[in-house]
């Protein structure tokens, strides 16, 4: 007996059995008939291929509503009332051409769309910078005065290995006074950067800079330097799950220890701050190996929504002690 999908409006098209049988995205396209059948067959599917989730959607759920929605072009902030609408065939196949992808190349969902978003603001982003989802956005909506920070004195922000600029553009609008500097080796990422910094038509007080972390800003100085450098160990980065391996790997790998460039923004940044500047800091899994290299540092750690925080924040005077000699037993180092 031929087989009737529930879909009852597809069952005049008739089912390829033989297509479907193999392949649930085929069959999907044939069977399915709304976006809540959509959103169940990619949660059943992301959870049977181990799809891995570590680019800004936390869960199955949450990776298949965001596909779904921005697929169909849908706000991303209403759900419900769409959930039982039907679809149309070029609907379904776009669903099931997204969702195929997602499972067998393991491209991260913002790849995929084109967009990444760091709470309610959006970015521009493809496979040239790193998937926006550093916890110092979340550190720039917060209170800054237990970290030092007072807002009203904040006048010059560095943003150090911007990419997307998404961390120096979350800074402008914070610091709605503040000129804003971003420096970034990839020239192709700092194409990214550039749209999004037009995007928001900042770019009257957020310069891009082309460069090798310091290097391209002469003595600039500044009253917050912010930094989420690749920080991924050796270890780590032989063991990345493959939508990782989408990512820029420039982006991700900081040696063998995840120091090497955290050593540099360390060593030279009380030449980049104010008196009474602070270096905010992101160094992921890399924060034992950080304190254990500084022992002396003092390093406050924020906290966010991650498990552990991985977020530190130093004052210049941390980093280059006033002169004398408890000043110089203060000194960290290795
Ligand atoms: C972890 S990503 C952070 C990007 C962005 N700030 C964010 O949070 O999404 C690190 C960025 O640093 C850039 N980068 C790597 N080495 C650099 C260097 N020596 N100087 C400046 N930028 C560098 C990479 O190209 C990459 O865009």
């Amino acid at each position: 007996m031929r087989h009737v999908s529930p879909g009852a409006s597809h069952s005049a098209k008739g089912v390829d059995p033989v297509a479907a049988a193999g392949d649930p995205f085929v069959a999907a396209v044939q069977q399915l008939s709304t976006l809540r059948d959509f959103i169940r067959l990619a949660v059943t599917r992301f959870e049977k291929a181990g799809v891995f989730f570590g680019h800004g959607n936390a869960s199955a759920w949450d990776e298949a509503v965001y596909l779904c929605q921005r697929t169909l072009g849908l706000p991303l902030d209403l759900l419900e009332p769409f959930l039982d609408a039907r679809l149309l065939d070029d609907e379904r196949q776009a669903l099931a051409d997204i969702l195929r992808r997602r499972i067998d190349e393991r491209i991260p969902a913002a790849y995929l769309t084109g967009e990444a978003w760091l709470g309610d603001l959006r970015f521009r982003i493809d496979q040239r910078v790193i998937v926006p989802r550093s916890y110092i956005a979340e550190v720039l909506r917060e209170d800054l005065e237990p970290l030092g920070i007072d807002d009203g004195r904040v006048r010059r922000v560095l943003d150090l290995c911007t990419g997307s600029a998404c961390l120096a553009i979350v800074a402008a609008l914070r610091f709605p006074e503040a000129d804003v500097d971003a420096v970034e080796l990839s020239p192709d990422a700092l194409a990214v950067a550039r749209m999004n910094v037009d995007d928001y038509g900042l770019a009257d007080r957020l310069a891009l800079f082309e460069g090798d972390l310091y290097q391209p800003l002469g003595e600039r100085r500044y009253d917050l330097i912010l930094t989420n450098p690749p920080y991924v160990d050796g270890p780590a980065m032989a063991a990345l799950p493959a939508e990782y391996l989408h990512e820029p790997v420039g982006a991700l790998a900081g040696g063998e220890d995840g120091l090497d460039l955290v050593r540099t923004i360390l060593a030279e940044a009380p030449a980049h701050l104010e008196p009474g500047g602070r270096l905010v800091m992101e160094v992921g899994n890399s924060r034992d190996a950080l304190e254990a290299a500084f022992p002396r540092l003092p390093f406050t750690w924020i906290e966010t929504t991650a498990p552990v925080s991985s977020v530190c924040v130093l004052a210049r005077e941390d980093l280059a002690p006033p002169a004398g000699p408890a000043g110089r037993k203060r000194q960290g180092g290795r």
